[in-house]
């Protein structure tokens, strides 16, 4: 195949190197295009756009095929664990026994916030949304840690990552326990990850939260299968800020915001939000389909289509197959749960979902597992954020430890009033 793409304008031609990645992708080097022919190119939303080359996660949306260093998803989500995989999509393989025990101790060192953060949270309402307090508390946290604006911080970057990746996780049960008006609860040094963030937003300082194994499983899964997407618009946003210099915490912040938004990662909360008004309005979901295919309506079926999946997203057909193993387990039937699958089914065999190749997407039944958990619906963004953590942090040290990667800095096609002058305000009507 041709290394070179040609380019036709104005009677003249150029010609582009063509990058092809390891698994046959192929993509046309337009670094020269406006030193060369004075055009840009023009893509809403960057649908055709590589914004870089990296190593970390492999997503074939034509396939349904996801991949976090090579691995295939379904293989991590039989035999791995969040920790574990953190590990292997920030520091680029698998731990040893010896490196998984550290980087866990490192964790465990690091899960506790400056004992003044706690002040910050008296100063939101109880009402406030998570995730902004999120957002806030990661920019609040990182001042107490003056290392991470130093020029070197790349040397201490195990240690930011560990902080990060740990206390997000202790921000998160601050923010429930605060918006529930009651007493923080502490992390256990002897509990896992992701039974330690379940202790901290459900035990009471009478009594241990009554930790069931199947539930801190099924959640632990939940943020392995979120632990990164390639350039989804939050871990681009991650590279656009860490591509300006800021530190770890500052972008890792703004991709919480980006997050929050409902057509990303804010929608698990909009697709338990769908279901619990399918519910209440006595609709079967046929209601709802119908007026999801309308334009006029402004509503979307949420938690199916996909920018990159073109087929169904691997994790949901996962997550489907974790949410009856939970609720069998829990002896919990949801009717959440028969309305989505009677969504499913039907979009499935609706020209208009087909034509358009829609398919749930990851979002669709994770707020299922999340409710059976007891985990409210405002926490469910907060909970996506904490699992695609590892994932910004690698594309962030992807960033630093580019030679080659400068500031981010599109061009734009600019459409507004040509070249007019100041009129002084008498002479306005
Ligand atoms: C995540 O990028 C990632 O990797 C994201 C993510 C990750 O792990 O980081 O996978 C996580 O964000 C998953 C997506 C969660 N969002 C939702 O479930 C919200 C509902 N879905 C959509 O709004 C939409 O499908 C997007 C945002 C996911 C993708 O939007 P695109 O690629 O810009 O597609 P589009 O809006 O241009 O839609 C194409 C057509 C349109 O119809 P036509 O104009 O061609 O007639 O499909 C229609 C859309 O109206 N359409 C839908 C629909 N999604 C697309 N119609 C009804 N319901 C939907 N859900």
């Amino acid at each position: 195949m041709e290394d070179i793409a040609e380019l036709k304008l104005d009677g003249k031609s150029w010609k582009f190197p063509v990058v092809e990645g390891t698994e046959k992708e192929r993509a046309i080097d337009i670094s020269a295009l406006r030193n060369d022919t004075g055009y840009i190119t023009l893509d809403d939303g960057y649908g055709n756009t590589g914004s870089c080359q990296s190593q970390i996660t492999f997503i074939d949306g034509e396939r349904g095929i996801l991949r976090y260093r090579g691995i295939p998803i379904e293989e991590l989500a039989e035999k791995s664990t969040f920790i574990e995989v953190a590990h292997l999509i920030i520091m680029g393989r698998l731990p040893s026994s010896a490196e998984l025990r550290r980087f866990s101790d490192l964790l465990t060192d690091n899960e506790l916030l400056n004992e003044s953060m706690k002040h910050h949270f008296e100063g939101f309402p109880t009402f406030a949304h998570p995730m902004a307090i999120l957002s806030s508390m990661i920019n609040a946290s990182s001042c107490f840690y003056p290392e991470l604006l130093s020029e070197n911080s790349k040397e201490h970057f195990e240690l930011q990552a560990a902080r990060l990746l740990s206390q997000v996780r202790t921000i998160a049960a601050f923010a429930y326990r605060w918006s529930r008006g009651l007493p923080i609860i502490y992390p256990k040094p002897d509990l896992k990850y992701t039974a330690n963030l379940l202790h901290m937003m459900f035990s009471l300082p009478y009594q241990d939260y009554d930790l069931k194994p199947e539930a801190a499983k099924a959640l632990d899964l939940i943020f392995l299968l979120h632990a990164d997407h390639e350039q989804n618009c939050s871990t681009a946003t991650v590279r656009m800020v860490a591509s300006s210099r800021a530190n770890l915490f500052a972008s890792a912040a703004a991709g919480v915001c980006a997050l929050w938004g409902p057509l990303h990662g804010g929608a698990n909360q909009a697709v338990l939000e769908m279901l619990e008004e399918i519910h209440r309005e006595g609709d079967d979901g046929s209601r709802f389909i119908k007026a999801a295919k309308d334009k006029g309506s402004g509503k979307r079926l949420m938690g199916f289509g996909h920018r990159v999946y073109k087929n169904y997203d691997p994790r949901a057909r996962i997550i489907k197959q974790a949410c009856d193993d939970l609720l069998s387990k829990l002896n919990i039937s949801d009717p959440l749960l028969d309305i989505a699958k009677h969504l499913e089914e039907a979009a499935l065999s609706d020209s208009y979902f087909i034509e358009r190749k829609l398919y749930p997407n990851v979002d669709f039944y994770s707020g299922i597992i999340m409710r059976a958990i007891g985990i409210p619906v405002e926490m469910f963004t907060v909970i996506f954020a904490i699992g695609r953590m590892p994932g910004w942090i690698a594309n962030y040290r992807e960033v630093m430890e580019s030679s080659s990667s400068r500031i981010s800095r599109p061009r734009q096609v600019y459409m507004g009033p040509t070249l007019s002058h100041y009129r002084p305000i008498k002479e306005r009507k």
